[in-house]
């Protein structure tokens, strides 16, 4: 039985009934317990969908996966996000014509219809069952690592998208994506995701710097003394853009392999998994 944020996703009838009783009558998740959903259990591949929209018109952003467990072959315990890579092979046109059709235009039609002026970021985490998107999640916010990737391949300005939105003109943008693919690995501090170790100082920048198709996102850094140090679990997410999500992914580990910082990890098998899917 795996249990995860609040979700048991239960292999046997045994299993589900464990996770009631579990919830329920010795109460896990407290008052939050009192009410249980039970849905078909989803063993897919799971893929993030995003897009810009002003409450009118809705733009998609390129497919992207993330890997969220800590450990290599997505074993060990959930994080935010080890790496990503974009595009995501699993969601071929087909399936993104699909998710717009079924998914994505219907929530902007229902928050129309319920008067929600929603203007951002709407971000869909699915499950790919037999080729057909199943919502796990929705968040109106941007998918952490998978927009680093995305980022890279995005060639309009994003200025520009964002005024667009927040003036709902976005019907007039026309969205530019570099046909490239492109791979964000996520460097980790010892510990994470659990309890971790802050304040070590993170060796190697100035090299990536001299880097082509290399961009190194801070996310749990601070500046202290005039050197960077770790302030977080997630420290950097070092990302490439490469011809293929191949070359993208080499280039981008020759890149991580110049950083350090003491305790740091990081998976070694960031877009395996579609690098396989693609063979
Ligand atoms: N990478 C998963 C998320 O941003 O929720």
């Amino acid at each position: 039985m795996l249990l995860s944020g609040g979700v048991i996703a239960a292999q046997t009838v045994d299993e589900a009934i464990a996770g009631l009783k579990l919830i329920m009558k010795d109460r896990a998740f407290g008052d939050a317990g009192n009410r249980v959903i039970v849905e078909e259990c989803l063993d897919g591949e799971e893929a993030s969908f995003m897009a810009f929209t002003d409450g009118k018109t809705i733009l998609p952003m390129v497919s992207s996966q993330d890997h969220k467990r800590v450990f290599d072959g997505d074993k060990g315990s959930n994080t935010g996000g080890m790496g990503a890579y974009s595009p995501a092979p699993v969601i071929t046109e087909d399936l993104e014509s699909l998710i717009m059709e079924k998914v994505m235009r219907p929530v902007i039609r229902g928050l129309q219809a319920e008067g929600i002026k929603y203007k951002g970021i709407l971000y869909a985490g699915l499950m790919i069952k037999d080729n057909r998107p199943y919502v796990l999640e929705f968040n109106c916010r941007l998918g952490d690592p998978e927009t680093q990737p995305v980022l890279l391949r995005l060639k309009t300005d994003l200025a520009s998208i964002a005024l667009a939105v927040t003036d709902e003109r976005l019907s007039e943008i026309n969205l530019e994506w570099k046909p490239e693919a492109s791979v964000c690995i996520v460097a980790a501090s010892k510990g994470y995701p659990g309890a971790y170790e802050k304040g070590r100082i993170i060796k190697g920048l100035e090299d990536i710097k001299k880097m082509d198709d290399v961009i190194v996102f801070h996310a749990g850094t601070s500046f202290d003394n005039n050197k960077f140090v770790t302030s977080g679990g997630r420290v950097l997410g070092v990302t490439a853009i490469g011809k293929d999500i191949k070359d993208a992914r080499d280039k981008a580990y020759k890149a991580i392999e110049k950083i350090h910082f003491s305790g740091m990890h990081y998976r070694k098998d960031i877009a395996d998994r579609a690098i396989k899917r693609k063979e």
